[in-house]
């Protein structure tokens, strides 16, 4: 069965369900895609209810709804069980799913590493990234999975701010480890997310003891090394953790809670960067008149070097294009949480334990929230318009926003601005991506796309 509609107008989506499943057919679909559990329904309506074996859950469209769940009844609706028991082995009591005072702490102690000062500081290593990626593409001959290249230069990104120069192990090690880490936390099937029960077979089941202890080892070895050398000369991501102290308590933290956030920065920030850019890049061999657009732009502004992030600012289409893959694609898909007490939620009863979703992709292709919901349309974005509250979120909203959401935009203009400066992205018939839900909406057999040196 295939799933991928092309009309031609529209770059590739994901058939969602429109009659009623059982629950078998909806853990069938769900274990080829969790997008295709989404009914179409969810793309037209505020909510939409239903059971899945175990679980009560709740799909939430309506924005009003949804500023309840994430920003007005924080504490009814904390991140959901199933997602911190899965992540814990992970990346531990980290920000990313503590609740209470002890995210809180951790929030404050770590809000500054991503101020915009501090961002500005390390984008020269998104450049370099940018530059690196160049002298790939050039030694590489006609189609390019661009999906792999992305994956590669966020890696490279990612690692240069938290484990560089600690001489913790060679590059190639950590990569190697990153990846394998990456890939574990990843397939954690959303599944799990949404209550399947567990003698569902999963295509791979947690984490491997070894991969895990392997990454742990190599943070640990590269914090001590950090505190014995001393700060860089340019303060990096570890840098700042090492240095960040909660200002209402003094906190500082202590080893394990340096290790677990570091290593949630990667697994939150590594391919999700890499995702938003190949699906940008995708776009723009879609479109080849936004990617004309799109490079008019960059050669006026870039004049031939890489992008600074100095230059984001006069960068604005390149912000829109990126703004509008984000949206057509966001890496988080869904977010989840788990409801600790009964509420009501678009007037529907919402009782305690129920799972809610918010299902960014079906908001991000709201019939009354987007007009032509699913084309691709960077205009959407001009004039620094700001869709309505709760509408779009990419990087989720109140006080559990995603903390390094700047960091990612950054760098995918960066990168986004001097590939297209110096690259032609063309679309390869037959080859176009399917969009898949892991942990992030992943493009299915990668980005091929044939690339042309200007
Ligand atoms: C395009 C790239 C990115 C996307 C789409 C993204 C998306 C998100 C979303 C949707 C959330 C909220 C999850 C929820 O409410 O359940 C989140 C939280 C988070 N993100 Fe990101 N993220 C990106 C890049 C990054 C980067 C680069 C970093 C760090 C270097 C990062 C670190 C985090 C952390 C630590 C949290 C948890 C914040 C908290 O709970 O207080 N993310 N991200």
């Amino acid at each position: 069965m295939t799933n991928i509609l092309n009309s031609g107008a529209e770059p590739p989506k994901v058939k969602l369900v429109t009659e009623v499943w059982g629950p078998i057919q909806s853990l069938m679909a769900a274990r080829r895609n969790v997008l295709e559990i989404i009914p179409l329904a969810a793309t037209k309506q505020p909510i939409v209810s239903g059971r899945t074996v175990q679980v009560r859950w709740h799909m939430v469209m309506e924005p009003d709804a949804i500023g309840q769940v994430l920003k007005e009844k924080l504490d009814i609706y904390p991140k959901s069980d199933v997602t911190k028991n899965l992540l814990k082995p992970a990346i531990g009591d980290s920000m990313f799913i503590a609740e209470g005072a002890h995210w809180r702490w951790q929030r404050r102690a770590a809000s500054p590493v991503f101020t915009h000062r501090n961002i500005a500081n390390l984008a020269p290593i998104m450049s370099t990234a940018a530059d690196a990626t160049c002298m790939r593409l050039d030694n590489a001959n006609g189609t390019v999975d661009m999906y792999e290249e992305m994956v590669a230069a966020t890696f490279e990104v990612i690692s240069n701010v938290t484990f560089s120069g600690t001489g913790a192990m060679d590059s190639a090690e950590v990569h190697h480890a990153i990846n394998r880490y990456i890939d574990q936390t990843a397939r954690i099937s959303l599944f799990d997310v949404i209550g399947i029960p567990t003698w569902v077979p999963r295509p791979f089941r947690l984490f491997q003891p070894n991969a895990l202890k392997k990454m742990k080892g190599i943070a640990d070895t590269s914090i001590r090394k950090r505190r014995e050398q001393g700060a860089k000369p340019i303060p990096d991501l570890l840098d700042l953790l090492l240095d960040g102290e909660d200002p209402e308590t003094n906190r500082q933290m202590n080893m394990a809670e340096l290790r677990d956030n570091l290593l949630t920065f990667i697994v939150a920030g590594h391919e999700t960067t890499a995702l938003t850019l190949s699906w940008a890049l995708y776009l723009c061999a879609f479109d080849p008149e936004v990617q004309d657009k799109l490079r008019i732009e960059a050669q006026s502004v870039l004049q031939g070097r890489s992008a600074t992030a100095e230059d984001c600012a006069h960068l604005p289409y390149t912000e829109q294009v990126i703004k509008e893959a984000l949206r057509l694609y966001p890496p988080a898909a869904f977010i989840s949480r788990t409801a600790q007490a009964n509420d009501t939620l678009c007037g529907r009863e919402i009782k305690r334990k129920d799972t809610i979703m918010l299902p960014i992709y079906a908001l991000h292709r709201h019939h009354d929230l987007w007009n032509k919901p699913d084309q691709f349309d960077p205009e959407r974005f001009a004039n620094g318009y700001k869709p309505k509250r709760y509408s779009y979120l990419p990087f989720g909203d109140g006080p559990r926003i995603c903390i390094g959401a700047q960091f990612a935009m950054i760098e995918a203009v960066i990168i986004l601005a001097t590939l297209i400066s110096r690259y032609k992205f063309t679309r390869i018939e037959g080859h176009d991506p399917k969009p898949v839900m892991v942990l992030t909406l992943r493009p299915e057999g990668g980005v091929p796309l044939k690339v042309t040196r200007l």
